[in-house]
C-alpha cells in the first residue's frame, strides 16, 4: 500500500494588523503615593524614568479582565467576528495561575471559542512575539485570524519597599487583532533571547522557596539589576532596532512611528538619537502616565498614538519589545 502525501494547508503571502484595543488599570497612582516605603522623591522617579502617575487596577480587577475589555474593543473595531479568530494568543508574566491559562478563559469570553489558545512567558517582548507568531500562523494557513494581547497585573507583584522596579510597574492590556492582507503590513521580526542575564530581571524568590518558608520570602516579587537591564536595552536592543528595519527594507526617515517597550524614558531618548530618528518620527511616551505594563505596553501605547494622532494610520511604526529572560522581538508594523 502506498503510503498518501500528508496535505499541507498554505495561507495568504501578507498580515496586517486590523485593530488595537485597549485598557488601562482604573487607579490613578503618582510618584508620592509610592516613594515613603522607598525612600525616594517624585523628582527622582520623574528624572530618572519619565514617569509621573502610572495606571493601577483594584482588587478586583484582574489581569484577564482587562485583556476582557482590550480584546473586545479591538474585535469590534477590526468589524471582524469574533468566531473568525483560530488562535488566541495572551502574552502575561502576571496570570493568576500557572494553568490553566489566561488565552482560554478570554477565548470563551470574547466569542472565539473553540479558537486554539496558549500564554506566552516572554515578558515585555510578550506581545511583539505575539504578533511574530499571529503573522507566521496566518501565512502558514493555520489560522485565518489572531487575536495577540498583551495582560499584566503587575501590581500584584510589586514589592512597596523595592527599589529597583516596585514604583515603575503599572496594570494593563492592549490587545491586536491580525489577520490576512493584499500587501505586507507586519515585516519579518527580528527576536532571539540571551539567557546568559537570565538573573537581571524577574521574580525575587522561585514559588518552592516561597511554600518552603525560606529566607524572608513573604510573596515573590519582581526585581531588577536596573544597570544591567538599562545598559542592555541602551546597547544591544538599539542594534535590534536596526536590524529590524533593515529586514524589513525601510529606513528610519520613512517611519512615521516608533514604539518601543515602556521601560524607562532615558532608554526611549537613548533609542531615538542612535537610530537618529527625525523629528517628524512621532515618538510614543505612554510610560509618562501609564508606567511599564511588561507586555501589555506596546499595544497600549500604539492605542495611545493613534487616539492623538489618527493620522498615522496607514503609516510605519518600528516595535520593539526587550525584558525578562533576557528576551526581545521588533518588527515594522502598517498601523491600523
Ligand atoms: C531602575 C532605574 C530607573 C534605576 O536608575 P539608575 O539611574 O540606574 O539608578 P542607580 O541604580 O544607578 O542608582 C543611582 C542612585 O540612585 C539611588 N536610587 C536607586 N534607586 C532609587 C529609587 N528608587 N529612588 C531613589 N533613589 C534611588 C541609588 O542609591 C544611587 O544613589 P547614589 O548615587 O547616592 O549611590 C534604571 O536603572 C532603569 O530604568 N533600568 C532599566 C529598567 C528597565 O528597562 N526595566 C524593565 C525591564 S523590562
Amino acid at each position: 500500500m502506498t503510503q498518501p502525501v500528508l496535505q499541507q494547508a498554505t495561507g495568504p503571502q501578507f498580515t496586517r494588523i486590523y485593530a488595537i484595543g485597549a485598557a488601562r488599570g482604573d487607579l490613578v497612582v503618582d510618584n508620592d503615593q509610592l516613594v515613603g516605603p522607598i525612600d525616594s522623591s517624585d523628582e527622582w522617579i520623574r528624572q530618572r524614568t519619565g514617569v509621573i502617575e502610572r495606571r493601577r487596577a483594584s482588587a478586583d480587577v484582574q489581569a484577564v479582565d482587562l485583556a476582557t475589555t482590550a480584546s473586545l474593543e479591538a474585535i469590534e473595531r477590526s468589524g471582524i467576528s469574533a468566531d473568525r479568530i483560530g488562535v488566541v494568543i495572551v502574552a502575561t508574566v502576571s496570570n493568576t495561575m500557572q494553568t490553566p491559562s489566561m488565552a482560554a478563559l478570554l477565548a470563551e469570553r470574547v466569542g472565539a471559542n473553540p479558537a486554539a489558545a496558549f500564554d506566552i512567558s516572554a515578558a515585555c517582548a510578550g506581545y511583539a512575539y505575539g504578533i511574530a507568531q499571529a503573522d507566521a500562523f496566518i501565512r502558514a494557513g493555520l489560522a485565518e485570524f489572531v487575536l495577540v494581547v498583551g495582560a499584566e497585573k503587575l501590581s500584584n507583584y510589586a514589592k512597596p519597599t523595592d527599589r529597583s522596579i516596585s514604583f515603575l510597574l503599572a496594570d494593563g492590556a492592549g490587545a491586536a487583532l491580525v489577520g490576512p492582507s493584499e500587501t505586507p503590513g507586519i515585516s519579518r521580526s527580528t527576536w532571539g533571547s540571551d539567557g546568559s542575564k537570565w538573573d537581571a530581571v524577574g521574580m525575587d524568590a522561585t514559588f518552592d522557596e516561597y511554600r518552603n518558608g525560606e529566607g524572608s520570602v513573604d510573596w515573590p516579587t519582581l526585581r531588577q539589576s536596573g544597570q544591567t537591564v538599562f545598559r542592555w536595552a541602551v546597547w544591544d536592543m538599539a542594534k535590534v532596532a536596526k536590524q529590524a528595519l533593515d529586514a524589513a527594507g525601510v529606513r528610519a526617515d520613512q517611519l512615521a512611528a516608533f514604539i518601543p517597550h515602556q521601560a524607562n524614558m532615558r532608554i526611549i531618548d537613548e533609542f531615538a538619537k542612535q537610530l537618529k530618528l527625525p523629528e517628524q518620527v512621532v515618538i510614543a511616551r505612554d510610560i509618562e502616565t501609564t508606567g511599564n505594563t511588561s507586555s501589555a505596553s506596546i499595544p497600549l501605547a500604539t492605542h495611545a498614538l493613534l487616539t492623538e494622532h489618527p493620522e498615522l494610520s496607514g503609516g510605519l511604526a518600528l516595535q520593539i519589545g526587550f525584558g525578562a529572560g533576557l528576551v526581545y522581538a521588533a518588527q515594522v508594523v502598517v498601523l491600523p
